[in-house]
């Protein structure tokens, strides 16, 4: 039996579940890989820090440059995290013919291009499965299975953290805070929530998803995002009663030969297949033009769906029929240049929340800014507010450029009625 011998970067939430994994599926992963995989060297932070794994010690290591350079490790699985030192690690580990398992959607995300250059260059390969929806395989399925469709629109729920979070207030009455604390112990959040919840971490997916599907570059910055921290459970009850459900769903499609590429909270109908993706789950819809429609649903986050597609990553670099000395570029993602829609240019259909002074007329002065800027209303609900003299008016609108919407809610600001706009939601119908 051939023996290969492989570093982890990082023994955390993702690292321990490779380790696990490795041990629990050894038999497996040798008649399929036909190599014995050696974890042979393990960076970490701090080596005295209580682990969810019990490993060796003389695994752990601080030193990076114990792992560079040494020739006979020929994996480096970067399960740490963020920009730098990740970055610097992997180019110098492709620099010494390392070949390179990532989970780091980050990375890739803002510096992708960079690496897997760099790694095409020395024909080192270069697997990323765990970077988008965890334990989905998405990215093998658009970058081989999808290959000979030309994909219209993609919608996925790509956060675990914040589906678990939106579940969890919907159905068990749990407030944001508890649900996020729950969700960090069951290891599916970032170091750094925030990346999450703001919408960061959805982002950095959907521009990895829409870079491989629609074969184009995206310059993150061109991927509007907005978060979660808007949401209340009032907007979740009111989603309700118009037949919806709120997800924090990342778009892309394909209008006019421009990319229309968003994350923000969507109010989906409620018999959407995505309406039905709970907890840390994720799926990933996707239309494509021989295909049809897809879904691909799984564990999005946590040790051991995450952990599958790292060693499923690792499996594919044995199995690649490279010697692991020359490995194959993996990527080709810059195939045509895409233009990205302007955010005035979107169309959606949109859910406004406002808090309005009770006075004679209001309803009708309302109503009339949204006419005046030719948006046709599909519902209005007013409803008494706890405070004296302040009342909501929900209102829905029919299809709209988001450029109209933006301009309507200036303009209700100058109404002496309007107490305050609590939230736009955008609706999402799937046509
Ligand atoms: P984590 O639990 O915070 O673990 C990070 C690990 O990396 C820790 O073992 C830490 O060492 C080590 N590390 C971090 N910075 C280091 C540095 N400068 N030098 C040496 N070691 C360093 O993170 P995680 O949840 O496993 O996530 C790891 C990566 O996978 C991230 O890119 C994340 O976005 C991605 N990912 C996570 C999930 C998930 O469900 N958690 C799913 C998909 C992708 P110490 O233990 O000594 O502190
Ligand atoms: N924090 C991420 C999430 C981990 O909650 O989806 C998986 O990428």
């Amino acid at each position: 039996m051939r023996k290969i011998k492989i570093a982890l970067l990082g023994l955390g939430n993702v690292g321990s579940g490779v380790w696990k994994i490795l041990k629990a599926n050894n038999e497996e992963i040798k008649k399929r890989s036909g190599y014995k995989v050696e974890i042979a060297k393990i960076l970490v932070r701090e080596k005295s820090k209580e682990r969810a794994v019990e490993v060796p010690e003389k695994l752990l290591t601080t030193d990076f440059n114990e792992i560079l350079q040494d020739d006979s490790i020929k994996i480096i699985v970067e399960v740490m995290g963020g920009i730098n030192p990740a970055k610097n690690y992997i180019l110098s580990s492709i620099k010494k013919k390392k070949h390179i398992v990532t989970a780091n959607k980050m990375l890739l995300a803002t510096e992708g291009d960079e690496l897997f250059k760099a790694a095409d260059e020395l024909g080192v390969m270069f697997q990323y499965e765990a970077s988008v929806a965890g334990g989905i395989p998405i990215i093998s399925g658009i970058n081989d299975s999808l290959t000979a469709n030309k994909i219209e629109q993609l919608y996925g729920i790509v956060n675990g953290t914040t589906n678990y979070i939106l579940t969890k207030m919907q159905f068990e009455g749990m407030s944001f805070e508890e649900a996020l604390k729950k969700a960090q112990e069951k290891g599916y959040a970032e170091a750094d929530p925030t990346s999450d919840l703001e919408g960061f971490d959805a982002q950095y997916k959907l521009a990895i998803l829409s870079s491989l599907a629609f074969g184009t570059k995206i310059d993150i910055g061109s991927v509007y995002r907005a978060g979660l921290s808007n949401i209340t459970s009032e907007d979740i009850s009111y989603a309700k009663q118009f037949g919806y459900v709120i997800k924090l769903l990342a778009i892309v499609k394909e209008i006019n030969k421009e990319l229309e590429i968003r994350v923000h909270p969507t109010m989906i109908p409620e018999t959407h297949p995505l309406a039905n993706v709970y907890d840390s789950f994720n799926a990933v819809f996707v239309k494509g033009n021989a295909v049809g429609d897809l879904m691909f649903y799984g564990r999005g986050a946590g040790d051991l769906p995450t952990g599958s597609a790292v060693v499923g990553d690792i499996i594919t670099i044995l199995r690649s029929n490279v010697d692991i000395e020359n490995g194959i570029p993996v990527v080709k993602n810059n195939l045509w240049h895409k233009k990205i829609r302007k955010r005035e240019d979107i169309e959606s259909r949109y859910y406004i929340r406002t808090t309005v002074k009770d006075l004679p007329g209001v309803l009708g002065d309302i109503t009339t800014v949204f006419g005046e800027n030719n948006i046709s209303l599909k519902s209005v609900i007013q409803k008494g507010s706890d405070e004296e003299h302040l009342v909501t008016i929900v209102l829905v609108t029919h299809k709209t450029k988001e450029g109209s919407i933006i301009k309507t809610i200036d303009e209700l600001y100058e109404l002496k009625e309007i107490h305050k706009v609590d939230n736009i939601i955008r609706i999402e119908k799937f046509k």
